[in-house]
């Protein structure tokens, strides 16, 4: 990287850091920063529609790729070596295996789709959750994966044709102010929403995107409070919406969910994550919000992950659920 380049990442992420130091410790944020330099781990996760555990263990084996398992995300291989093949391998072309972070596994985990289902990915490219959802539905039922952007949905329509994702409908509406979609009522919603996406940053070499949006933040958080707004509307009674973010600000995630559970404190509710998630993650930021907001008990049933601790990218999840 040139020098021009290495100082203009530091003033980014000294900008960041002023952020952070007003939800985090600054023992947090120096840590944080020396993983920025390190090599991010990869994770995959085999289909289980198109190939067994057995074979994918003997395919890798045969490849020299070394990796670990993780017991609370069965799908999951955290890989250890030559990693830089695996998205060139026919394996992969063959939808074998989807690279993606362990946080991103564990919302589709979290959201816990059961096969006959309809559930709606309402921000769904490039596939990675639709996908994983699709197979955990066993192609049963009906996943509708919308996409708002048409070159991204080029990539998600890719993606669902190579993992074999066969109960997948794609759908084009703006989350924002649902039309057609409105109509609907389903089992279960996941919104991994738009965001600033500063969790990503030890994946994203160039800082550029992610400090324009974060100087954006205001305007992406109205944008996810109106998209939770039509998830939300999208749940039959006992429904379950799992909002996520690849974000580590407050205002995106504990502040923007406590206060829709204040406006809808009679129809929604958060529910617990799994057990082994909620111990893996780390608890929301509780102290942070304004007192007059603040309902604990169901804000501290969310987690966030972070890169330095958790070995994920910087993730945030809660899973709500409509009472009527
Ligand atoms: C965080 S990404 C989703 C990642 C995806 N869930 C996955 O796991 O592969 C958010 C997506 O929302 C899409 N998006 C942005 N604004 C939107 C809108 N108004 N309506 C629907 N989708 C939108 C973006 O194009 C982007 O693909």
């Amino acid at each position: 990287m040139t020098s021009s380049k290495k100082g203009k990442q530091k003033k980014i992420w000294n900008s960041l850091k002023k952020r952070y130091l007003n939800y985090f410790t600054e023992t947090w944020v120096n840590q944080y920063e020396e993983i920025l330099q390190k090599t991010p781990p990869i994770y995959l996760r085999y289909n289980k529609t198109k190939i067994s555990e057995q074979r994918i263990e003997s395919l890798f084996k045969a490849r020299k790729i070394t990796y670990s398992r993780l017991s609370f995300a069965p799908e999951a291989f955290l890989i250890h070596s030559n990693w830089r093949k695996l998205s060139n391998l026919p394996e992969y072309y063959n939808g074998f295996y989807y690279l993606q972070d362990l946080a991103s596994m564990l919302a589709v985990i979290a959201l816990d789709p059961q096969p006959d289902e309809t559930i709606v990915d309402l921000c769904a490219a490039p596939g990675g959750k639709t996908t994983y959802i699709s197979e955990k539905m066993e192609n049963k039922g009906i996943v509708i994966a919308n996409e708002y952007d048409a070159r991204r949905r080029t990539t998600l329509q890719l993606n669902i044709e190579r993992m074999n994702a066969l109960n997948v409908i794609i759908t084009n509406e703006d989350a924002t102010l649902l039309s057609t979609l409105s109509q609907l009522r389903v089992n279960r919603v996941l919104l991994d929403a738009p965001c600033t996406g500063d969790g990503l940053l030890w994946r994203k070499k160039d800082f550029r995107p992610i400090i324009r949006n974060y100087n954006q933040l205001q305007r992406t958080t109205k944008q996810q409070y109106k998209m939770l707004e039509q998830a939300f509307s999208l749940l039959k009674c006992d429904g379950i919406l799992l909002y996520s973010t690849c974000s580590l600000s407050i205002e995106e995630n504990e502040l923007l969910i406590t206060q829709f559970l204040s406006q809808h404190a009679e129809e929604c509710t958060a529910v617990e994550l799994p057990q082994q998630i909620a111990q893996f993650g780390s608890k929301p930021l509780l102290d942070k919000i304004p007192t007059d907001l603040r309902e604990t008990s169901e804000i501290s049933k969310a987690r966030r992950f972070y890169p330095h601790i958790h070995k994920t990218n910087g993730f945030f999840m809660i899973k709500l659920q409509k009472v009527c």
